[in-house]
């Protein structure tokens, strides 16, 4: 196997999962501050005040804030080459409209940088994670207004300059195809109904009242923010690597019926290829659409002054995440099963995790390739790749996570062999590197690191950090270049 001598290893976070500190230094609320935890059967309740005598767990989450230091060196013992992060926007436009950047913002994450530089860690940073201040969605409903692309545009140009002998690797907008799905109109485009925003009881998030026309709308708004936000980022500085980011679900049709094939076919065209092809290719797909048409969408506000916005910037990268992959079938009684954005159906050769995710590494070797051919040169990176679980402590403190280690063994392994069949991979940074709140339901307990967190889903826990078995494994193939797996 032959990783590029300079393949940035390295792993994610997101500040709204990681940092805590929700309100500190003149931070605002963001749409992740109003989220309660849940977990595999119950989902997180959303609710437009913070109520008294619950727990958030995004308020502390495992405070990064303040242990950053201690945190990053850990990730430099481990070798990193690259560390993932989010700036949480309402760090710096507390209100997301204010006239001025919050300066303790960005202080903050100006020592961030810096401290990841000082041990020769390339930053890549994602300017919005599931974490667009509250109050653009309270009183713009997110970007389904054109002002937020302003907003947008405004926050990351400031970033971008702030910022510009420090990083070199941005990301516009996290997992931006979950808006295509009912579950990222509030995580992805930060819409909430007038109804459900006036509310004064909590809401499963899997509830709040959905409108597509709306999503597909606000989707189409962030394309032309991520598309100007990369036109001025190269201006601010020519050498930005500025990358899409989707979470790529791999489909399978569950059988040869050709009509699972067909079905198959469209889900990936909508959930996986659509908005990559917008941000890679500069334009839409008319296969997309035209499906937007006949699901009822009215799609005038594609309109020509923005598609030459969209054309002209277009990411310099592909990346995206990756954790399973899901069977599709028309058969009505197939045994559906988990996922993140996307649910599918229970494929009989996968094994899955225990929140139901399914393990696919070929799947990972099959998805480079699709990618590869279809954005042909243009480098590819992994940002997201883990397996949530549940560790237990030994008595001697230490905590054997193989499982773990095997997850990752087998998907670096398909990566090397991507890349051996051609594939331009450039960067693989695994979720979670430490522990983190759970995005999908809310919890500690569901823990992706190489860094165990001492804080659990009843609030309790001392922030304490140890190393998982993973932790030494990861280092070693980081040494090896992937080589020692
Ligand atoms: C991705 C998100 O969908 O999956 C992350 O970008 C998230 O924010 C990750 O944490 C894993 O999902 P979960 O629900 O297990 O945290």
């Amino acid at each position: 196997m032959s990783f590029p001598k300079d393949f940035l290893w390295g792993g994610a976070v997101a500040a709204n999962q990681c940092e805590g500190a929700y309100n500190e230094d003149g931070k605002g609320l963001s749409e992740a501050d109003l989220l309660l935890g849940g977990n595999y059967e119950t989902p997180r309740m959303f609710c437009s005040h913070i109520m008294k005598d619950h727990f958030y767990p995004s308020h502390q989450a495992i405070d990064f804030y303040h242990h950053y230091k201690e945190d990053i060196k850990l990730f430099a013992e481990m070798g990193f080459k690259t560390f993932r992060t989010s700036i949480n926007w309402s760090r710096i436009f507390p209100h997301g409209d204010d006239e001025t950047p919050n300066e303790a913002g960005l202080a903050f994450y100006e020592d961030l940088f810096k401290e990841c530089k000082k041990y020769g860690i390339e930053p890549l940073v994602t300017l919005c994670h599931y974490e667009i201040p509250w109050g653009i969605v309270k009183n713009y409903g997110g970007f389904t207004s054109r002002k937020t692309i302003d907003l947008y545009v405004r926050y990351a140009k400031t970033v971008f300059t702030r910022y510009k002998d420090l990083v070199k690797y941005w990301l516009t907008f996290n997992e931006i195809n979950g808006a295509t799905t009912a579950m990222g109109q509030y995580n992805g485009i930060g819409y909430v109904a007038p109804e459900d925003l006036a509310s004064e009881e909590p809401i499963p998030l899997n509830q709040l009242k959905d409108d597509p026309q709306k999503r597909f709308e606000g989707l189409h708004n962030e394309f032309v923010a991520s598309a100007l936000a990369v036109i001025e980022g190269h201006k601010i500085n020519p050498d930005f690597m500025i990358g899409c980011m989707i979470c790529h679900v791999t489909w399978y049709p569950l059988t040869c019926n050709p009509k699972d094939l067909l079905e198959t076919e469209e889900k990936d065209l909508m959930f996986n290829d659509f908005c990559g092809d917008v941000q890679v290719k500069g334009e839409y797909n008319p296969l997309a659409v035209a499906y937007l048409k006949n699901h009822g969408i009215d799609t005038s506000y594609i309109t020509d002054e923005d598609l030459a916005i969209i054309k002209e910037g277009k990411v310099d990268m592909y990346t995206f995440s990756y954790y399973m992959s899901n069977c599709v079938s028309v058969d009505p009684n197939a045994q559906s099963i988990g996922g993140n954005m996307s649910m599918g159906l229970k494929n009989p050769y996968l094994k899955a995790s225990a929140w139901g995710w399914q393990i696919d590494p070929d799947g990972l070797k099959y998805t480079l390739k699709k990618l590869a051919s279809r954005y042909p040169g243009v480098p590819l990176m992994v940002v997201e790749n883990g397996l949530g679980a549940a560790d237990s402590i030994e008595e001697d403190g230490r905590i054997h996570d193989d499982y773990r280690i095997d997850y990752f063994r087998d998907h670096i392994k398909a990566m090397g062999e991507a890349i051996d069949e051609g594939v331009p991979l450039i960067g693989y940074t695994t979720w979670g590197c430490i522990d983190v709140v759970s995005c999908g339901t809310g919890e500690f307990h569901k823990r992706y690191g190489f860094i165990y967190v001492n804080r659990h889903d009843d609030g309790t826990g001392d922030f304490s950090r140890s190393k998982k078995d993973s932790f030494n494994w990861y280092r070693k193939v980081i040494a090896s270049n992937g080589e020692d797996l």
